[in-house]
């Protein structure tokens, strides 16, 4: 009788200890954990399961919310922004940026929507150039040439992510050690991606890169704008303006000439507002080479540090663009490979031109181009940038 009641209280005992093993993670996994913040109860963040990657890497979703309501979310694969929700002059608050619905859509064929991209944003041509004397190959994943950080660039690999929060801000900083020679860039690079997400609806982001060997470095954010807030309308109506003088023409494998063109009477001045669609299709040798915008500008005050590089308008909603930043050229790339084939976040396809890119950085090719500004990282010094991309409306 004893022998049976205490055989009867250690197995509900061995039960009572599998259920909580079992349900206890699983718990876990489903919990969002929301931080509020003391002053400002608005302030949020909110993070998700997202999904597994082929290689069996948990990927998680951060929301952040500011206290006037733009929401940003931010997944740890590529530390890309799959939505950016900000109010129209109605206060209407819709997503602005491209992106898809799950993450096997993101890991299978993602053209960098709202991506971090590194080593090396843009093109390095041949996939080489040499640092001391030595020569490094990179992968040749567009063409001839070397793009955005190779077959598994920046945009592809699972970040570490910290969220914080601040008096009238909430952020995510997300950290990546990328092995020496990953790519084929050579020396240990552990860098830093801040995104702050403030109450003025500022997002800033702060990039941060170190290396244990001479390197190069040029990042950067890759998010397709739409501000019409509607995925199936093309950009083309979207008043651009560009703080440069002078622009960097390139050959058909959109690598620079190593020429530094002025864009007064040409298509690519956009010194004062100009619609996209004004001039993109004329016949011009530049925009031929690029099938439209996808171009290179060099930035007015280059000395200045922090200032307005660019600026985008939808007068239809009132959604009103401002990038500030302290690097010397942004890229300005209007979604021309973009052909329909895409599905579109919450249905429909991406059609041609139906997202813009404004992406900070110094200039492509840099490397192998003597009178660009240097893209080398030496050990002991820290590479930093930095861009804000404020919304309002008007
Ligand atoms: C960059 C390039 C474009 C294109 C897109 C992604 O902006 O400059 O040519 O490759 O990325 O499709």
């Amino acid at each position: 009788m004893k022998a049976n009641r205490l055989i009867l209280l250690l197995a509900i005992l061995l039960l009572n200890a599998q259920c909580k093993e079992k349900v206890g993670p699983a718990n876990q996994n489903e919990k969002e954990t929301s931080v509020e913040n003391q002053e400002n109860t608005h302030l949020s963040i909110l993070k998700k399961e997202f999904g597994t990657t082929d290689t069996g890497e948990q990927v998680d979703a951060y929301t952040l919310k500011n206290s006037t309501g733009m929401e940003m979310t931010v997944i740890t694969y590529g530390g890309i922004i799959t939505q950016l929700k900000v109010p129209d002059k109605n206060n209407r608050i819709e997503d602005v940026v491209l992106g898809y619905d799950s993450l096997v859509q993101y890991t299978r064929n993602n053209p960098y929507f709202g991506a971090l991209i590194g080593r090396y944003g843009n093109r390095i041509k041949d996939g080489k150039f040499s640092l001391d004397g030595t020569m490094y190959t990179l992968e040749k994943n567009d063409g001839p040439n070397h793009l955005h950080g190779g077959k598994k660039g920046f945009d592809k690999v699972v970040w570490k992510a910290e969220e914080f929060e601040e008096a009238a801000a909430v952020g995510l900083k997300l950290s990546y050690t990328s092995a020496d020679m990953e790519e084929g860039y050579p020396g240990t690079l552990t860098t830093t991606v801040t995104y702050t997400l403030t109450d003025t609806n500022s997002l800033d982001v702060r990039y941060e890169a170190k290396s244990d060997r001479k390197t190069i470095v040029n990042l950067t954010q890759h998010s397709y704008f739409n501000l019409t807030g509607d995925f199936s309308k093309p950009i083309l109506d979207h008043e651009i303006k560009i703080n440069a003088n002078q622009f960097i023409p390139v050959d058909e494998s959109l690598i620079p000439t190593g020429e530094l063109a002025e864009v007064n009477q040409t298509p690519f001045d956009f010194r004062s507002p100009k619609k996209i669609g004004a001039d993109i299709d004329q016949t011009n040798d530049q925009l031929k080479k690029g099938r439209g915008y996808d171009h290179c500008w060099v930035l007015n005050e280059q000395n200045q540090g922090m200032r307005f590089a660019a600026s985008a308008y939808d007068s239809n909603s009132g959604r009103y663009l401002e990038i500030f930043t302290d690097e010397p050229g942004i890229q300005f790339y209007t979604g021309n490979f973009l052909d329909g084939s895409l599905p579109a976040k919450g249905g429909g396809v991406y059609g041609h031109r139906t997202g813009f890119c404004l992406e900070t950085q110094h200039y492509p090719d840099a490397p192998n181009q003597p009178n660009f500004p240097s893209v080398e990282l030496s050990p002991g010094e820290t590479y930093h940038s930095r861009t804000s991309f404020k919304f309002s409306t008007k």
